[in-house]
């Protein structure tokens, strides 16, 4: 099985803020969910470079505008670092094999781009074009400030895609997901398109059309073609096609249009496979606001996870909200999943579990399941299978409950099992008894392993488990000793 998935490619204006990590971690999700599954992954992530906003704010910045994206772009490099982000691929829409890529297409679109000149409102800080309707009091939508432009420019035929799309949708009703945003996306095609004006002649910082000087793409363009260059476009026009057509397109929703509406009108005029589905999240506040540095509550990445740990940042993102709605970033609040769900629930079952295995000198294994054991047994072998199923709709917040319903059913059987009781009394009755938690132990591990990886490869560490494919939770523990745990999520 192929899999391809992708982050959007971040604007290089600011510094990465707990947002442009949110949508990183969940694609990252994804992507060791599908490897331990044993597919061929493909996840890539990067930076969009080009556009008004940026060289803007290089000159802001008194900076050359080249060496002022090989800073701001490397910010997001370190920030995959800081996460733990397993991306295949890091793209720069600056580097030659994406201007390649994006001049190739162009080209392959060439039947549906004509010249004209436009004029109309535009908005540098959303990079997209804004119409006479929309502008309320000298602003876009989004509340950034619109600006009148009027230039010669390409357009590409929009209008001619507007039955194509609402049949692509109709035919793949999960090409959008969640429902609710691919509602919004079918009526406002339904509404009409209008051709989109996709190149620009009053600045040159983007990718040069082919054969017209002084013309430079609309940013776009560029940003969106992003993810067939990640898959070696033009060469590698097989591999292009095979995972573009098993590929989730990890967005927020405020970019959803530009994915669901023009980036499939641009593969379609191109002859190109479409991606599988556009998955769009929703956005976080932080303390009941909306994030803003001049109220000074943007959440930053680094501080958090310095202070509460990595894997506590990555649960909590995706146990807090329902993935595709917005959510509110508050450190109360994940103060009390790492003390509940984290320490309390998850740590304290593999301290009392391993420690105890430990104490008594080890597993000697007993797989003659009865009754009581069984159901522990059988929601450990089938944990997988649920997940599965829950991820493949991009529902991790759904999996991360389904996992936590194990390490709540683990905690119980502990409690009315008193395995400390059967040492005395019942040597068999103890091997069953711990040989079903090894299981559900382990099986909590491989599921939480896509979410909080080093926390995985501890419990895995712990119980000899190589913890590199689900297929290990197929094969039944030996009689061993076990290396010594320690407390997971220690208490300060
Ligand atoms: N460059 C474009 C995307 C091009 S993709 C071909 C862009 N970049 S961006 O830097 O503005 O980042 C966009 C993404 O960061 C959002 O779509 C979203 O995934 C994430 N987020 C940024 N702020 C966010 C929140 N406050 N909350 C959650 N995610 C948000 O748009």
């Amino acid at each position: 099985m192929k899999f391809c998935v992708t982050t959007p490619i971040y604007y290089i204006n600011g510094e990465p803020h707990i947002g442009h990590a949110y949508a990183s971690i969940a694609a990252d999700i994804l992507a060791r969910f599908r490897r331990l599954d044993g597919s061929e992954v493909h996840f890539s992530t990067g930076t969009d470079e080009h556009g008004i906003k940026v060289a803007r704010s290089a000159e802001t910045a008194s900076m050359d505008v080249h060496k002022f994206s090989d800073l701001m772009s490397q910010g997001f490099r370190d920030l995959g670092k800081l996460i733990n982000l397993s991306q295949d691929d890091f793209i720069r829409t600056t580097e030659e094999r994406h201007i390649l890529s994006s001049q190739k297409l162009w080209r392959l679109m060439a039947d549906d781009i004509y010249k004209g000149s436009y004029s109309g409102w535009y908005s540098a800080r959303d990079e997209e074009y804004v119409s006479e309707e929309d502008v309320v009091d000298g602003k876009a939508p989004s509340g950034a400030p619109v600006e009148w432009m009027e230039e010669e420019s390409y357009f590409f035929r929009l209008s001619a895609y507007q039955d194509k799309l609402l049949e692509l949708y109709e035919k793949n009703p999960d090409f959008i997901a969640p429902v609710s945003r691919r509602n919004e996306v079918i009526s406002f095609v339904k509404g009409g398109l209008k051709d989109l004006s996709i190149s620009r002649s009053k600045f040159d910082w983007g990718i040069p059309i082919p054969n017209a000087p002084g013309h430079v793409m609309y940013v776009w363009i560029d940003a969106l073609a992003n993810y067939i260059t990640s898959l070696g476009f033009p060469e590698n026009t097989h591999r292009v096609s095979e995972m573009m057509a098993n590929c989730v397109h990890v967005v927020g929703k405020e970019i959803l249009r530009f994915h669901a509406v023009y980036w499939p009108a641009f593969l379609m005029s191109a002859g190109l496979t479409l991606p599988k589905r556009i998955f769009a999240h929703g956005w976080w506040t932080s303390e009941g606001q909306k994030m803003s540095k001049s109220i000074g509550n943007v959440v930053d990445p680094q501080k958090t996870i310095e202070k509460y740990g990595l894997d506590s940042v990555r649960y909590f993102l995706f146990r807090e909200i329902r993935f595709g709605e917005d959510g509110d970033f508050s450190e109360k609040a994940l103060q009390q999943r790492i003390s509940y769900d984290l320490a309390n629930d998850l740590g304290n079952l593999v301290q009392r579990v391993l420690a105890f295995i430990q104490k008594i000198g080890g597993l000697r294994v007993n797989y003659d399941f009865t009754d009581a054991e069984m159901p522990l047994f059988e929601d450990s072998r089938n944990l997988v299978e649920k997940l599965r199923i829950l991820v493949d709709k991009q529902d991790l917040h759904g999996a991360l409950i389904e996992i936590w319903k194990l390490v709540s059913a683990s905690n119980k059987f502990v409690n009315d099992m008193r395995p400390w009781e059967l040492a005395r009394e019942d040597d068999n009755r103890l091997n069953l008894v711990l040989t079903a938690l090894c299981e559900s132990l382990r099986a909590i591990a491989f599921g939480i392993a896509p979410f909080m990886p080093d926390t995985a490869r501890k419990i895995f560490d712990f119980m000899n488990v190589e913890g590199k494919s689900f297929k290990e939770i197929e094969a039944n523990f030996s009689d061993q000793v076990f290396p010594s745990p320690f407390l997971l999520f220690p208490r300060e």
